[in-house]
């Protein structure tokens, strides 16, 4: 079934899960929209010895991502999601249950906060918070069954020590548990790194356009079961439409994240030498807190990156940001446009200390030069209102 899934990263982002030959030669595996899956016969129905029994439990299409993810993270199983969210919450799922601790990064994504605080207490799972850079052995209690890490988070870019913290984990008998959107797999190997569970918000680096929403989570060996199971009687599922556009987006996620990692770092070196501007939160900056980290752990930066400015009036800050050309306001990132937005920072055991507003960069694929031009002028505006 299998075309190539060995090699260097770049390779298998573009060979792993293609299936050619099980799709007449065709390159890119086609969409399948399925629902039912028929069986030449009453024995193969009752045995269900067949590759693809019906839509929900998977199609070729979805086996073709999954196994590309799965080949890239160097996991053991795949399970595909309808957006990043729905993947984090299912990762924590398919660990805990009541009675249960989890032990959760304070720089997490706030919608996934959100699900552990309104959620998970519900279902007698408790949920402690722990400092994005601490030593985690203090938080830890006897009945802590995960660990659930993000890193660099993705509005502070704090970088945590996870082979350290993977350690300590495992020794407590804590799963791992990691939302690796901003790395992708390419620049941080989450599962070689000691992590059980990786989690990829495929919407953003890895469908690339803008254009879709899912989620994907790749178990290590020991947890692989466990999460097929819990997925498989959950109903979850995505689209062959999706799957598509992702896998399509996976086939130049190197080039691109490359291209991200180089503009975000000449527009963070602009901006660091801004008056307007207090400090960069970018972990590949040299002088970041996290930067001797990333240099031991990632293989390198994707275009996210967040600025902190002196503080200013909301009026200059809008004239700043309205008047943009090239960079857009909107939730997201990993597309191949520019983005920014105010980073809305909520935190509980560690608060973040900023006297301006911290803003989010997501450096897109246009040239560096028409985006620097774009924040010089926006900054002007700034000036002339404060
Ligand atoms: C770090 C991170 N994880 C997960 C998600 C959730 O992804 P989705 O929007 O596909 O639910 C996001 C979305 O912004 C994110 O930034």
């Amino acid at each position: 079934m299998t075309d190539k899934n060995d090699g260097k990263p770049d390779t298998i982002a573009v060979s792993a899960g293609r299936m050619s030959e099980d799709h007449f030669g065709a390159v890119n595996t086609p969409v399948y929209r399925a629902s039912t899956f028929l069986f030449p016969d009453l024995a193969t129905l009752e045995s269900r010895q067949q590759d693809y029994v019906y839509g929900r439990r998977g199609t070729p299409s979805s086996a073709s991502l999954e196994e590309a993810l799965c080949a890239l993270e160097g996991g053991a199983r795949t399970v595909l999601v309808p957006s990043g969210l729905n993947a984090c919450a299912t990762a924590i799922l398919s660990v805990v249950g009541a009675g249960d601790h989890l032990l959760m990064v304070d720089s997490v994504y706030e919608p996934t906060r959100d699900f552990c605080d309104k959620h998970l207490r519900r279902f007698g799972v408790e949920t402690t918070y722990y400092p994005p850079t601490a030593d985690i052995s203090p938080y830890l209690k006897p009945n802590t069954r995960a660990v659930f890490c993000e890193s660099p988070g993705s509005l502070t870019f704090e970088v945590q020590d996870i082979p350290a913290l993977a350690k300590i984990a495992h020794a407590h008998g804590a799963s791992v548990l990691m939302d690796n959107t901003w790395a992708t797999p390419l620049l941080f190997p989450a599962i070689a790194h000691g992590v059980d569970l990786s989690i990829q918000a495929v919407t953003k680096y890895v469908g690339g356009h803008a254009d879709l929403m899912m989620g994907a989570i790749t178990a290590n060996e020991n947890h692989a079961v466990r999460l097929v199971n819990f997925h498989g009687t959950t109903g979850l599922f995505s689209s062959g439409d999706d799957i598509f556009l992702a896998l399509r987006g996976l086939r130049t996620l190197p080039v691109r994240l490359k291209r991200h990692q180089e503009t975000a770092m000449k527009l963070a070196l602009w901006l660091q030498a801004r008056p307007e501007v207090t400090r960069i939160l970018y972990p590949a900056l040299p002088g970041d807190p996290g930067h001797a980290l990333w240099k031991r752990d990632f293989k390198g930066a994707c275009g996210l990156f967040g600025l902190e400015l002196k503080p200013v009036s909301q009026t200059a800050l809008a004239a700043f940001l309205d008047g943009l050309e090239h960079f857009g306001m909107g939730w997201s990132w990993g597309g191949f446009e520019s983005l920014i937005v105010p980073a809305h920072i909520r935190r509980t055991v560690s608060p973040f200390a900023s006297e301006g507003p911290v803003l989010r960069i997501h450096a897109g694929l246009e040239d560096a030069e028409d985006l620097i031009a774009d924040l010089e002028k926006g900054l002007l505006r700034l000036k002339e209102q404060s």
